[in-house]
């Protein structure tokens, strides 16, 4: 298996360490890292700075239109929207609020799949995001579900908060993601599930290390 070519894919639910773990993996293979999550939110920052609100699906879709969404190299990975670099702004719980509302709306959903499909139609990427197993690269060479528990996955948020600094409290983290989680599964468009053919792994207890050691051993079966 030449890993240049392969396309890694995980989904699973909010705070279940996708990014954390999709970082390590592309850093382990040399190969790129596609931060999906990161798009609907540069959307979502631009949308906060027009002014529109959570439901303004049809302005949002018409602003998303105009945006220029670049990734750079780097740990934090480098975002730029219109040449301008955003990535810490994109990371606030508003702008995740926003993101993961206007995600509802499908011709937006439709816009970024369609940007996302060709940004790994090369290969050598890793991806991660809600939907990724399932409707943007349904065909992955391995496909991973990555979960665990409410309570674990609020504690990492947490932490990932204070690490940039941002004010919240443990119970409004969970509270968040379990709205969140909520949403994303009874959405009508591209609902958080399990894709067929993919590898699920709880990850309570493990560290990110020993997830991408686990995934580059699923890889090896392909
Ligand atoms: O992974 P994240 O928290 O950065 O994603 C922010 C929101 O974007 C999330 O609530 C749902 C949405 N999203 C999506 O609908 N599809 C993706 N592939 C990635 C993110």
């Amino acid at each position: 298996m030449n890993s240049q070519n392969v396309v890694i894919a995980i989904d699973g639910p909010a705070g279940a360490g996708k990014s954390t773990v999709s970082k390590l993996l592309a850093k382990m293979l040399n190969i790129r890292y596609l931060d999906t999550g990161a798009m609907y939110r540069c959307l979502a920052f631009k949308a906060i700075e027009a002014g529109l609100t959570v439901n303004d699906g049809d302005e949002a879709s018409e602003l998303l239109k105009g945006l220029e969404i670049q990734f750079g190299t780097g740990d934090p990975q480098p975002v730029f929207l219109n040449g301008v670099e955003v990535t810490a702004d994109i990371r606030s719980p508003q702008v995740g609020e926003y993101a993961s509302a206007l995600s509802q709306f499908s011709p937006i959903r439709k816009q970024m799949v369609d940007r996302q499909k060709k940004m790994v139609a090369d290969g050598g990427v890793v991806l991660e995001g809600r939907d990724v197993t399932t409707v943007v690269a349904p065909d992955a060479t391995l496909k991973v579900y990555l979960t665990a528990s409410l309570e674990e996955r609020a504690k990492r948020r947490l932490n990932e908060f204070v690490d940039s600094g941002a004010a919240t409290s443990f119970l409004t983290v969970r509270d968040q993601i379990l709205q969140r989680d909520h949403r994303d599964i009874t959405r009508d468009d591209s609902p958080l599930t399990v894709a067929e053919g993919a590898e699920v792994i709880e990850s309570a207890g493990m560290s990110p290390l020993q997830v991408a050691e686990k995934i580059v051993s699923f890889l090896a079966t392909r």
